[in-house]
């Protein structure tokens, strides 16, 4: 029986470092030796000298080598389960953690990378105002239990990053490099991100993304109007924010980016001035811009009533001759009512997507301002305004439209998640179109201080719920009372409006420590190697994080032998996390099991895990090893393991 050792590939998130070399290796075997790798090969492999870094085009700061090892370190924490604070726990497929998305996101990546199909963030804009969290390399679930006031002695005081800092940009940019680099392993292939973010940060934004998602990558820049009403204090009215939006690759993305739906002033565009029997149609141009046509778009066109045309200036046509020919025999090109004009292509309702192609203007009026958005979420929390600047779901329903499907398991995910907003926004779509996307938000427990005059609305809103002063409180009760509201609006919606809270902490399974001059102790301790205080859930949830599945999978308990015994994922894992397993256990403990994985009969066999302090000796844990290992063939038995 292996066991899972704290250091060991399943005890942690998984090693970035390794990973990357793994591949590196594949791709280029000849550049790996004795030593490791052969950097200067690797160099003449992708294409000779590279450049030497020094005069190298690009984004540079202090501590980028900090923040990029910082993103490589494997988490050593792990996720709690909180049914008591969940809505659904049975039957839920969305997830809200609470916690610091850094360490957050590494330890969903073993379960979720490349599955996640938008990721939409709108981190600190980073004004002076912002608290920009400061990470720590040694330590990042400590540094979290610190910065949040779940230990220590600071009470959890934060404080913002101010402008006379002197580290005002790098200790923003220190922040968001490692998050955007993790954040990209679990988009997929077809998958995109929208960032939010204002003047203040957008050079340093996009330059960062340039560096994590390729320049390649970079969709484009929408200009979303936030607010209506101008502002009056600047020499300008800033009525805007960006939102950036890359893909995981823009090529798979070009292929796969959804239409928006139609609306009735886009549908009374179409007419059908010339009867055809396809039905109503518009017209666009039939040229194209010269500098990206091809040879064959440049001739002159016949057109029907004998005239030769040359395409305007800077022009080409849209089509090839031969093509062009054969559209307008049939009747596909409009030279306007008369016949004499230039020639336009007709596009027909009944053969367009039936969509429009997104616009990088999004108007306030189409997805929502800043305003509507407070509005949306003090209705919901009994008129207070806890929040400076929510966005609307309006503009979060816009990039799912983009990106998501309706009756599709997709998941989007927000990982700055404030009041969420993304959450509420999947509900509503999901209750519109039946859907079943699926959401992921992630929010910092971040103190709130009613001695603060901005803060204190929101920290008197916990007082009144009986719960902790923080930020994440505040997500959890809106979605708790969005989902309440859509199903009572949306009689017929039989989706999900639930969620499970998991909550970021220290791993179940402690270090070794070795106390050199208490060694009898130390070692006493380490035999139980689960800390104290932590449920069976707690271990069953980290053995999800640590295999890779899904935090929703569905658990299923039964009792054999007079022991919990878990069958996760129909049969893929089932662990008995019992804390004693006698030599009299075994048999019966051993048959049962094997009885129903045999029933179970997952493809690829089930994996069986137990808690390797809970055998009674080495005779226990060999008897039933070997039960397992005789009943079942070997095809079914994925691994015997302990933790
Ligand atoms: C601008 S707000 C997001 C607002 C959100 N879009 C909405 O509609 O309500 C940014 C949020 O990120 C949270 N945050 C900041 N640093 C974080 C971190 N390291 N981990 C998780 N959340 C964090 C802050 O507490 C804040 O609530």
């Amino acid at each position: 029986m292996d066991k899972i050792e704290p250091n060991d590939e399943h005890a942690t998130s998984g090693s970035i470092v390794a990973e990357n070399v793994a591949a590196l290796r594949a791709l280029f075997p000849e550049a790996f030796g004795e030593g490791g790798i052969k950097f200067d090969v690797l160099k003449q492999l992708l294409g000779g000298p590279l450049d030497d870094g020094e005069e190298r085009y690009g984004l540079s700061w202090h501590g980028k080598k900090r923040a990029r090892q910082i993103a490589l370190t494997p988490s050593l924490g792990t996720l709690r389960p909180c049914p008591d604070e969940s809505v659904d726990w049975e039957t839920t497929n969305n997830i809200v953690i609470e916690g610091d998305n850094l360490e957050v996101l590494k330890l969903l990546r073993k379960s979720y990378a490349g599955k996640v199909k938008l990721i939409y963030i709108d981190p600190p804009y980073n004004t002076g105002k912002d608290f920009v969290y400061p990470d720590d390399f040694a330590d990042g679930v400590g540094n979290y239990l610190r910065i949040t006031g779940q230990v220590g002695d600071d009470g959890g005081k934060i404080t913002s990053n101010t402008e006379s800092s002197g580290r005002f940009h790098t200790n923003w940019l220190n922040m968001m490099y490692p998050r955007l680099k993790v954040a990209k392993e679990l988009l997929s292939e077809d998958g995109a991100i929208f960032i939010s973010i204002d003047d203040t940060e957008i050079r340093d934004l996009k330059a960062v993304c340039d560096e994590v998602f390729g320049e390649s990558n970079f969709v484009v820049p929408v200009i979303w109007q936030k607010r209506v009403t101008p502002e009056n204090r600047r020499a300008f009215s800033v009525e805007h924010d960006y939102v950036l939006c890359y893909a995981r690759s823009a090529e798979v993305f070009g292929e796969t980016r959804r239409l928006l739906p139609l609306t009735d002033e886009a549908r009374d565009r179409y007419r059908n001035p010339d009867k055809d029997p396809r039905g109503d149609w518009l017209s666009v141009p039939a040229i194209a811009q010269g500098g990206h046509g091809t040879k064959s778009q440049f001739y002159q066109l016949l057109t029907p009533d004998g005239r030769l045309l040359d395409p305007p200036p800077g022009c080409c046509w849209r089509y090839n001759q031969e093509r062009m020919t054969r559209e307008i025999a049939d009747n596909r090109i409009w030279f306007g009512a008369s016949g004499g004009g230039v020639p336009r292509i007709k596009k027909f309702l009944d053969e367009t997507r039936q969509g429009i192609t997104p616009s990088t203007l999004w108007f306030a009026e189409e997805v929502g301002a800043n305003e509507d958005a407070k509005k949306e979420v003090s209705r919901l929390l009994d008129g207070a305004v806890v929040f400076d600047n929510p966005k609307p779901t309006g503009l979060l329903r816009r990039m799912q439209d983009i990106t998501t499907e309706a009756g599709t398991k997709d998941i989007i995910l927000d990982f700055f998640a404030g009041s969420g907003t993304a959450g509420h926004a999947v509900m509503a779509q999901n209750a519109a179109d039946n859907g079943t996307r699926r959401y992921i938000c992630v929010q910092l427990p971040e103190p709130l201080d009613p001695e603060n005059k901005d803060q204190k609305p929101a920290a008197d809103f916990c007082d009144k719920l009986g719960k902790p002063r923080t930020i994440a409180e505040l997500t959890k009760e809106r979605l708790r009372r969005a989902g309440k509201k859509i199903k009572a609006e949306n009689k017929l919606f039989r989706g999900d409006t639930g969620f499970r809270v998991f909550k970021l902490d220290s791993s179940n399974l402690k270090p070794w420590d070795p106390r050199p001059d208490d060694l009898p102790n130390a070692v006493t301790d380490w035999i139980e190697n689960i800390r104290p205080g932590r449920t069976e859930q707690d271990l069953l949830y980290e053995l999800l994080l640590k295999l890779g599945l899904d935090l929703c999978v569905p658990v299923e308990v039964r009792t054999i032998a007079g022991k919990a015994v878990y069958n996760i994922g129909a049969g893929t894992l089932i662990v008995c996390l019992d804390k004693s397993i006698t030599r009299a256990d075994a048999e019966p403990l051993g048959l049962g099991l094997v009885q129903w994985a045999k029933q179970l009969a997952p493809a690829g066999g089930t994996q069986f895990v137990f808690r390797d302090s809970a055998f009674a000796d080495d005779v226990a844990k060999t008897n039933l090893d070997a039960i397992l290992r005789q009943n079942l063939p070997d095809d079914a038995l994925a691994a015997v393991r302990s933790l």
